[in-house]
């Protein structure tokens, strides 16, 4: 599925969607009450290539791709100087018990994980945006390289809720780690930009990591390799008989990306220049 060939998918002529009015005055009775369409334009309905309907109202053909696989996974940004130190001590620091307290558990690891790593991308995105509109110059396409991230990882998320369901507790560790961690990337990216895709760098590292650990445990029979989730087959564009480990294998290509988009970033600022001076690696996905 191209982008040329997505415009061809569309086709416009969808009746507007209907809703029980539960708000009416005599209260007993439920009304049937047409939801106005946006200016009076019905939506789009969109098809596959094979002419079944679009299903994902949260994403769209032409947002779709094909993960490049030949990505080197194993690639390490050695540490250099003090910051490169730092910020390597920093990640494995944070490693060590997320590792202790996960082990094998690879699908609850991977989706806790998922939200902490759709924040980065956000938090980057934003403040650069604010920074353009200050400065009154481009971006050189960071903004929508970071938020690009961002809803790459959050569609992880996505993928891998369609597979586990957290629990209560582990649902208010995601609360009360996104409340910390948001603050503590924002206050580190304000202070240095530099620093701060270097960390990221490194996590993303660790994410690779942790999903060739999946994949092994894949292959060795540890864990089921059950049938991808639909999500996962239209998002990345997977064939209909695609596993898990196809997902995952994805996944990851996704994260060494993520990994040399952010250490490109770190490296640009360390060299004294500015981001916007060398376009972003945009239009990946
Ligand atoms: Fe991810
Ligand atoms: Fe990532």
């Amino acid at each position: 599925m191209t982008s040329s060939t997505t415009k061809e998918e569309q086709k416009v002529h969808q009746p507007p969607h209907t809703v029980a009015d539960e708000g009416s005055d005599k209260g007993d009775k439920a009304k049937v009450k047409a939801i106005v369409s946006y200016w009076g334009v019905d939506p789009p309905k969109i098809s596959k290539q094979d002419g079944t309907p679009w299903r994902w109202n949260c994403f769209r053909p032409w947002e779709t791709y094909s993960a490049d696989i030949s990505i080197d996974v194993k690639k390490h940004h050695f540490p250099a100087n003090f910051m490169d130190k730092f910020a390597y001590s920093t990640v494995q620091a944070l490693k060590f018990p997320t590792y202790m307290f996960f082990q094998r558990r690879h699908m609850c690891h991977a989706m806790l994980l998922e939200t902490v790593a759709a924040v980065p991308g956000m938090v980057g995105g934003m403040l650069l945006h604010c920074k353009s509109l200050r400065r009154f110059e481009h971006s050189g396409g960071w903004i929508k390289a970071l938020l690009e991230e961002a809803e790459n990882e959050r569609m992880h998320l996505m993928t891998l809720i369609e597979l586990s369901n957290p629990k209560w507790y582990e649902r208010a560790l995601v609360f009360a780690v996104q409340g910390v961690f948001f603050n503590a990337y924002f206050l580190a990216y304000l202070a240095s930009p530099k620093l701060a895709h270097r960390i990221v760098g490194y996590l993303e590292e660790e994410a690779v990591n942790s999903y060739t650990e999946f994949l092994v445990d894949i292959e060795k029979g540890i864990f089921e390799n059950s049938p991808a989730p639909a999500i996962a087959i239209d998002y990345w564009r997977l064939p209909a008989d695609s596993t898990l480990k196809d997902v995952i294998t994805v996944i990851r290509a996704d994260e060494a990306h993520h990994r040399d988009l952010n250490h490109f970033a770190s490296d640009i600022q360390c060299q004294g220049h500015e981001l916007k001076d060398y376009p972003a690696p945009i239009g990946y996905h």
